[in-house]
């Protein structure tokens, strides 16, 4: 598939009003993407699970206007008008409108909702961002009633990616690569894709407990972060280790190694954070909170030799990943010793998920 694949031919009929809701979740990288250049191409492969509880619900509203010179659009976020996330919007719908092209046509009332706190440090864009593209997606069904599902998703992963980046691995579940590495096949820049592979029962259901360490704003935003891999230093061998954490996490999603597994997303998410503190200018991005959360996950899984790991975003909130085996031990040992160190005791207990869903 190239980017021409997704321009559609022009339609032949025409809608007056109506709205579509979709209801899509965020995603959890394991090997991260971090780097990236125009039009929102990934430097490396990623890949990720993607969650069930945290997500983002919106209903887009659409009514054909007379002038279809701009966009026209107003954005409400849990029913309070939002005009803070119109720029983002806005550049949104200039980056897709060559493949949705009816964007001018209408005014669009786009009402929105997350499941998890306002700012609570949790990234909504990846959830946001596809949650939307979604919903264009359903009304660009309307115009071409013939599309197959595959292309519908492919193409709600394709208009999610020019919104941000990670949000095109939240269409689908459980596991989602992007980026194109010859160790998965099918795998694109363009789109995320469904991990092809064997998956050993071990990871079905797998847990993660997400705790709030630090629920101000981001300190550095995504497209900061990701222009920090400009002329980085170490830049070329960091993208090189992604495609080999690629070909490496193969064997251990098929033995069900979860040592491995721990080894491999840990290891992924230090070198996040160690990028940001080896670029120029550099960031600490991690809080103490988070440092004696993760020194006290090691010693308990010294200790009792169960399967608990972590992994981070580009801030300082920590994701637990365990087993569901192990979930009844591994949750106790959370609120008896680590919610201590979250900011007003809060956590959120989510689990991988299979994908966003349409509502209306
Ligand atoms: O999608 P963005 O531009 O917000 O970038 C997200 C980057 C990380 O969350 C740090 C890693 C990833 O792969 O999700």
């Amino acid at each position: 598939m190239t980017e021409q694949d997704f321009i559609p031919k022009p339609y032949t009929n025409t809608l007056k009003q109506g709205k579509v809701t979709w209801e899509s979740p965020s995603n959890i990288a394991l090997v991260k993407y971090w780097g990236k250049r125009d039009p929102q191409i990934p430097e490396n492969p990623s890949i990720s699970f993607t969650l069930s509880q945290c997500k983002t619900i919106t209903t887009l509203s659409y009514k054909q206007k007379e002038v279809t010179s701009d966009f026209s659009f107003d954005v409400f976020l849990d029913g309070e008008k939002k005009d803070a996330f119109k720029p983002k919007i806005e550049t949104f719908f200039k980056r897709v409108e060559q493949y949705v092209p009816f964007l001018k046509d209408f005014h669009f009332t786009i009402e929105t909702k997350n499941t998890f706190p306002h700012s609570s440090g949790i990234a909504s864009s990846a959830s946001g961002m596809s949650a939307l593209a979604l919903c264009l997606m359903s009304v660009e069904k309307l115009f071409n009633t013939e599309m197959s599902n595959t292309f519908f998703n492919q193409k709600a992963s394709f208009l999610a990616r020019l919104g941000s980046g990670s949000a095109c691995r939240s269409v689908e579940g459980d596991l989602i690569v992007w980026g194109h590495t010859k160790h998965v096949a099918e795998s694109s820049d363009l789109f995320g894709v469904k991990y092809p592979y064997t998956v050993h029962d071990n990871f079905k259901n797998y847990q993660d407990t997400i705790l709030l360490i630090d629920k101000g704003e981001k300190q550095v935003s995504s497209t900061v972060g990701h222009n920090l891999m400009h002329n980085h230093p170490y830049a070329a061998s960091r993208f090189q280790q992604a495609h080999d954490n690629l070909e490496k996490l193969k064997p251990i999603l098929e033995a069900g190694d979860i040592k491995g597994f721990i080894n491999l997303m840990e290891s992924e998410a230090l070198t996040l954070h160690g990028m940001m503190m080896t670029s120029n200018p550099y960031y600490i991005l991690m809080k103490p909170n988070t440092l004696e959360v993760i020194n006290r996950i090691w010693k308990f899984r010294e200790d009792t030799g169960l399967h608990i790991g972590f992994t981070l975003d580009a801030g300082a909130n920590v994701h637990i990943l365990y087993p569901e085996s192990e979930k009844v031990e591994i949750l106790n040992f959370i609120e008896n010793e680590l919610v201590a160190y979250c900011k007003n005791g809060e956590y959120i207990c989510d689990q991988i998920g299979f994908g966003a869903n349409q509502i209306e």
